[in-house]
């Protein structure tokens, strides 16, 4: 027997709430098992609502221990209740006040959603419906209240005592040991955004003066210990909240700002209102303990959630399904803000790996949906790379085609017109319709549609008529409940180069609309036509990337090699080093399935080195540039009878070649690019840094003679963790000499920083090779794996589902199946673990016939248990449909 599917949720059903909840008054008396809380709410009847009209409130697991209606006990039969809703059969015609009394357990919550003690410390989640863990409520995001809650607890064990908005008195209980603060936030807001901390935790204090010389108090609060490690994030907090103002007219409004770091959070961070709450691998950072990765997440997610502030929570959702207006929307901005912060073709070229990573296998499988999804079983797994990712894709594409002014202009307007309300993604394109007088009814599309479109491209040029023309088509493979589709707008940056590298003067063309350096398709076929072009032009197509789109564009590799060259665009200099690399992966993958063993071709080798040697190219874009396609985007370009086995092999087979060829040069790029002097994380070192750990990471297969001792060197005399790290993968993934040495000695040099742990159990999951399936099961017993920490689970067993190809899809499924075991344990604990890490199958169908058989039958296993969770029952049902 399985367990049931939940009921569907459908957009289509939308009904306003019929009770308002006007405020919250909040008592929350803490005890690791019995948490007391005791929830005033003033509670009032729409207007077109009926008198009497039932109120039916959520809850989840809750038990009810007291109900008063305007201050007397209500009799039994006024009321049902159970641990997932409370219903007031007949309530008053006129505004009430309900006061629920609840019992909650802290301490036993293990799923991580609303109140729970994470080492010590009481924190909450929750978004989306963690509120109704805490009491029952009308827990959906357009019903907006004014919250003040008083948090009490003992003194000794949470000095700290933390809610949302601002603090108005702190206190000690008379006669008890007892001690308790109170809070206010003025900002009527949703259930999602409620916080709550309390815990022995060390302040680190900073402040912000706004541009209306407001001055705000910011905190971040971590364990003792930690407070050294609080100066990048706070440094990050800063220069959010300026660039706001510089960029978005963004002013902060409260008289503080918080931030409180854990080390068992689900996620990556949460906005809550004045009370951000982060996992602590976004906060907490040192040389010694983290990469220059670490460092940019760091700086982006503090990004991201301080911007929330307004996009989210002065304009909040007004029901889940329009998740994108906030996130979409404040990925959007966060990648702007490190744009502005860094370089900007570094990170373009870093968000479109993501998304082609993460985004696009998404939408080319079981799991695809729209932006804007039209129905939802569970919530929680609707945060995806496409509503983030490709959510933030669709914002900027829409700068793109208004133009910048025309695009702040409307987002001005939205900000204006729904400041204070739950609202929709109609709501906001409306906004940019009536400042710039554009239609966007056909761009709307792209929140309504899954799947990525490919654009083909067919070209032809007439050098007698000195004419350029240019085919064009979309179309949007089928996915699943999407069988035919409607053509999008794509807005397709462009450079005709002529001979001499330099983009011709192409600015009117029949066949289509152009603005700018814009091609905006409209339809499902274009035919254009340039003309005055004096000599055959090479393409330079979706330059920076400007529609989440495949192209498929048959280009001789003359024409990739000129463009890898000499293309004005970095993205698209990147991009045509990718596809080289990626159409040379490709036909080495299907020669070894063939058995044969075939060399890499030299054109795309020497391609490589002409990268290796410019001396014109940013580091940063060189190291880019030199970084192979990944192993899952190579099947994902192969599409279908995926062999991992294979495209590891072709990888490694261009990798060597490269490495044999250049070896001298890589070798000095190495040595040359380290930086020396005291570490910094800005860009620019890190792009140094990164460029000669890349010349490392080929140097060590140059079958030259140094070339083990010459990794060995750089690992163990790292004064960094972004070399060390880097030192360590080469040499665990490689299997070098030393690969044993090298693991212990950073283990006991790492043992007491979890962050830095992770890393290790990471390195070792993601090795290749028979032998890592063995690892894995003796770390589960290793004193310092723990299954109940999100970060912990997901550095052994996330890592080795995505960024383990070979030994994920074994032959012999056990890798499969240690992952489906896996699943089912965690997912009696942690439901939105174990179903973050059930979605790491959403490929299977494009697998070779045995590895597809295989994983079918590890998920048929998962599927036929019969207490899955809510979450994890969702995903399996969708991916084996
Ligand atoms: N709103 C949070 C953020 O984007 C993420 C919350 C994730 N919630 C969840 N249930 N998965 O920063
Ligand atoms: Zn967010």
């Amino acid at each position: 027997m399985r367990s049931e599917t939940a009921p569907a949720i459908r957009l289509e059903d939308y009904q306003p709430p019929v009770y308002r909840i006007e405020k919250v008054h909040l008592t929350v008396k803490l005890d690791p098992a019995e948490t007391e809380v005791v929830a005033t709410l003033s509670v009032a009847r729409q207007a077109d609502v009926q008198a009497g009209t039932p109120l039916v409130l959520d809850g989840d697991e809750l038990s009810l221990r007291e109900l008063k209606l305007n201050g007397e006990v209500l009799p039994d039969d006024g009321y049902t209740v159970s641990p997932d809703k409370l219903e007031i059969h007949a309530p008053p015609s006129k505004p009430f006040d309900l006061k629920i009394t609840t019992q909650i357990n802290p301490e036993a919550n293990t799923k991580l959603m609303g109140l729970y003690r994470s080492s010590g410390t009481y924190c909450t989640q929750c978004e989306a419906e963690g509120f109704r863990r805490i009491t029952y409520f009308l827990d959906r995001p357009d019903v907006l209240a004014i919250y003040t809650t008083r948090v009490e607890a003992p003194k000794n064990d949470c000095p700290v005592l933390l809610a949302n908005g601002n603090l108005m008195e702190k206190g000690d209980i008379d006669g008890t040991d007892r001690h308790y603060a109170l809070w206010h936030d003025p900002h009527p807001k949703p259930a999602y955004l409620f916080a709550l901390v309390a815990g022995n935790l060390a302040q680190v204090p900073d402040r912000f003066t706004t541009a209306s010389d407001k001055k705000v108090d910011l905190n971040i609060y971590v364990e003792h210990g930690n407070e050294g490690l609080c100066s990048w994030a706070m440094d990050s907090l800063k220069r959010s909240m300026k660039w706001d103002e510089d960029v978005f007219g963004r002013e902060y409004d409260l008289d503080v700002f918080n931030i409180v770091a854990v080390s068992d959070f689900n996620m990556g961070a949460m906005e809550n209102k004045g009370l951000n709450i982060f996992n602590d691998k976004y906060v907490l950072a040192d040389p010694e303990t983290a990469t220059d990765q670490d460092y940019a997440n760091i700086e982006a997610v503090i990004a991201h959630e301080y911007f929330h502030n307004w996009t989210g929570n002065r304009i909040t959702c007004r029901d889940w399904f329009q998740l994108c207006l906030k996130e979409g929307l404040t990925v959007f901005r966060d990648q702007e803000f490190t744009s502005d912060m860094r370089s900007r073709p570094v990170k373009r070229i870093t968000d479109v790996r993501l998304l082609k990573t993460h985004q696009f296998p998404e939408d080319a499988g079981p799991l695809a949906h729209p932006v804007r999804p039209r129905v939802y079983h569970e919530i929680n797994n609707f945060y995806t790379a496409t509503v983030y990712e490709k959510g933030a894709e669709v914002v900027r594409m829409l700068k793109t085609v208004l133009g910048d002014e025309g695009f702040h202009k409307g987002l001005d307007l939205y900000f204006d017109r729904h400041d204070g309300e739950a609202t929709t993604i109609e709501a906001f394109l409306t906004c940019f319709e009536d400042t710039t007088g554009t239609d966007l009814s056909q761009f709307a599309l792209w929140y309504e549609q899954a799947g990525t479109p490919v654009v083909s491209v067919a070209s032809a040029y007439d050098a007698d008529r000195q004419t350029y023309s240019l085919s064009l088509s979309q179309e949007i493979p089928p996915v699943p409940g999407q069988r035919s589709s409607k053509p999008a707008v794509i807005p397709l940056r462009f450079g005709l180069l002529g001979p001499d590298g330099k983009d011709m003067h192409a600015t009117s063309a029949s066949g289509i609309k152009i603005s700018g350096d814009v091609l905006l398709m409209e339809k499902s076929r274009h035919e254009i036509t340039f003309s005055g072009i004096s000599s055959q032009p090479v393409m330079s197509l979706l330059r920076a990337f400007s529609a989440p789109v495949r192209i498929d564009q048959k280009f001789a590799t003359a024409d990739l090699q000129f463009l890898a060259a000499r293309d004005n665009d970095p993205f698209n200099r990147w991009q045509a080093v990718q596809s080289l690399a990626m159409q040379e992966l490709v036909r080495l993958t299907g020669t070894l399935r063939h058995g044969k063993l075939g060399a890499p071709a030299d054109g795309v080798v020497s391609v490589f080195g002409a990268v290796l040697n410019d001396q014109n190219l940013d580091p940063a874009l060189k190291a880019l540039a030199l970084t192979l396609p990944s192993e899952a985007d190579i099947a994902q370009e192969i599409g279908k009878n995926v062999d991992p086995d294979a495209i590891l092999a072709a990888r490694k087979q261009l990798r060597q070649a490269i490495a044999r060829q250049f070896h001298g040069a890589l070798r000095a790029a190495a040595l040359e690019f380290a930086p020396r002097g005291d570490y910094s994380p800005d860009a620019e070192t890190a792009g140094k840094r990164a460029l000669s750990n890349r010349a490392a990471y080929y140097y060590a297969v140059s079958n030259t003679e140094d070339a083990a001792q010459f990794t060995w060197d750089r690992f163990s005399s790292a004064d960094n963790m972004t070399d060390r790290l880097a030192g360590l993968m080469l040499l665990v993934h490689d299997h070098m000499p030393g690969e044993t040495a090298a693991l212990d000695l950073y283990l006991s040099r790492h043992e007491k920083s979890s962050l830095a742990m992770d890393k290790w159990f990471m390195v070792q999951a993601t090795a290749p090779g028979d032998g890592t399936l063995a690892t894995i099961k003796s770390l589960f017993s290793h004193p310092l794996y723990d299954a109940t920490n999100p970060n912990r689970v997901r550095a052994l067993l996330q890592s080795f589902a995505t960024g383990n190809a070979t030994q994920f899809a074994r032959p012999d499924g056990a890798g499969f199946e240690l992952v489906a075991e896996s699943v089912l344990e965690i997912d009696k604990r942690n439901p939105q673990v174990a179903s973050r890490l059930l979605t790491s199958f959403r490929s299977w169908r494009a697998l070779d016939a045995n590895r597809c058989a295989l994983a079918e039958s590890a998920l048929m296993k998962i599927s036929s248990c019969e207490d899955l969770s809510r979450d994890s029952r969702d995903i399996i049902d969708r991916t084996l449909q």
